[in-house]
């Protein structure tokens, strides 16, 4: 039996470790641990990376979309859409930034259903945030399109999120770059990954860049005042220092990923469902969801065979504790797929023989039934 992790972070950070240990050293001896040139170098590379004119160092992707929320000004009546099929701070970050949260459906790609967005604007829509689940990148495109076509009068800001998304593209652009802000998670488990909490929004708007570089500190304009109230939400100068490190590795991440992804693609049993990218778009695979029947049974079965596996996620947002009041009865897809997905091992660190193991395990699963 060969094992297979779902996550190993520790084997992850193994080839850097020599250049993880100098670059904490060099930030040790420097005595500089809050903002400062690390994360100055951090934040260029990563703009000129997505292709973003400014580019904000914050402590988290949820800090990046509810900074990008408060950035716009959202009052009490404004709603903003998202989809329930996320993590948790896709939709969390809306009601902490003082707006209302609407769910719209996805399509079978996991994606938002961008044919489901007119007929959900109106009068008080301030924003979509709009995520490119698994480092697939939603059809961003046509909803900037939608946007227009409403004839709305005010203006409907668009937020990316790419907190699963570093380096997807779509139409020779990265994701993060197309809309209003592009929200960045680098969570240990992410595709760009610090080794503790970490994010970035990306944007062009210098007004915005100028404000956000406040927000995120306080509302200091410098050391000795204060324009506004608000948290610290820095990205901290270490794990600054150590995504200079993991950046320059993202691209090699994503080739291997992608490789791995084909490999599936290719290969698994007919009867599960592959989540294909579509045409001028590169998918970054941060995970590899099969849609596929006879879930928790596959999901038993790879275990048992030394194969961990997860579910990305098994609860939709709306059906969370923090909703128990409400009824949604516009989710139909976000709730048939919820119990049909899973996420299988895919990470630079695992070795091919590996993912033809999980492969062939899946497809004696198939057989068998
Ligand atoms: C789609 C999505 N949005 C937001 C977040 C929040 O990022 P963080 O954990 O860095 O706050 C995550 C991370 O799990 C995510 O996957």
């Amino acid at each position: 039996m060969i094992k297979v992790p779902y996550v190993d972070l520790v084997k992850q950070n193994q080839p850097l470790k020599k250049k993880i240990t100098k670059n904490f050293l060099k930030v040790l001896n420097s005595g500089n641990y809050i903002l400062g040139k690390e994360l100055e170098i951090f934040e260029n590379k990563f703009k000129k990376y997505i292709g973003s004119n400014f580019c904000v160092g914050v402590g988290s992707g949820t800090d990046a979309l509810y900074l990008s929320l408060k950035a716009i000004g959202l009052k009490k009546s404004d709603e903003v859409l998202t989809v329930s099929q996320s993590y948790l701070a896709s939709a969390s970050c809306i009601n902490l930034a003082g707006g209302k949260i609407k769910f719209v459906d996805i399509r079978n790609d996991l994606n938002i259903n961008e044919d489901l967005i007119l007929k959900n604007l109106n009068k008080n829509t301030r924003a979509i945030i709009v995520v490119h689940l698994t480092g697939r990148p939603a059809n961003i495109g046509k909803i900037k399109n939608i946007i227009k076509k409403s004839k709305l009068p005010q203006k409907i800001y668009l937020i990316e999120d790419c907190s699963q998304a570093a380096g997807s593209i779509i139409n020779n652009k990265k994701v993060g770059s197309i809309g209003d802000f592009g929200c960045f998670s680098f969570h240990p488990l992410k595709n760009l990954a610090a080794l503790g909490d970490g994010g970035a929004i990306v944007l062009n708007n210098r007004k915005n860049y100028k404000w956000l570089l406040k927000a995120r500190n306080h509302g200091h304009p410098n050391r000795d005042d204060c324009d506004f109230f608000s948290h610290n939400m820095r990205l901290d100068t270490l794990q600054a220092t150590f995504l200079n490190l993991k950046l320059e590795e993202l691209e090699k991440t994503i080739k291997i990923r992608r490789k791995f992804a084909k490999y599936y693609q290719k290969n698994i049993s007919k009867k599960v469902i592959h989540i294909k990218e579509s045409i001028n778009t590169r998918s970054t695979y941060h995970t590899y969801i099969i849609i596929c029947s006879q879930r928790d049974a596959l999901k038993k079965y790879l275990l048992k065979k030394g194969i961990d596996t997860k579910i990305h996620y098994p609860k939709p947002i709306h059906e969370m504790n923090v909703f128990k009041n409400k009824k949604f009865n516009n989710l139909i897809n976000t709730e048939a797929l919820s119990k049909q997905i899973l996420s299988l091992p895919i990470a630079e660190y695992l070795s091919i023989n590996q993912i033809k193991y999980v492969t062939k395990t899946i497809n004696e699963f198939y057989e068998k039934k």
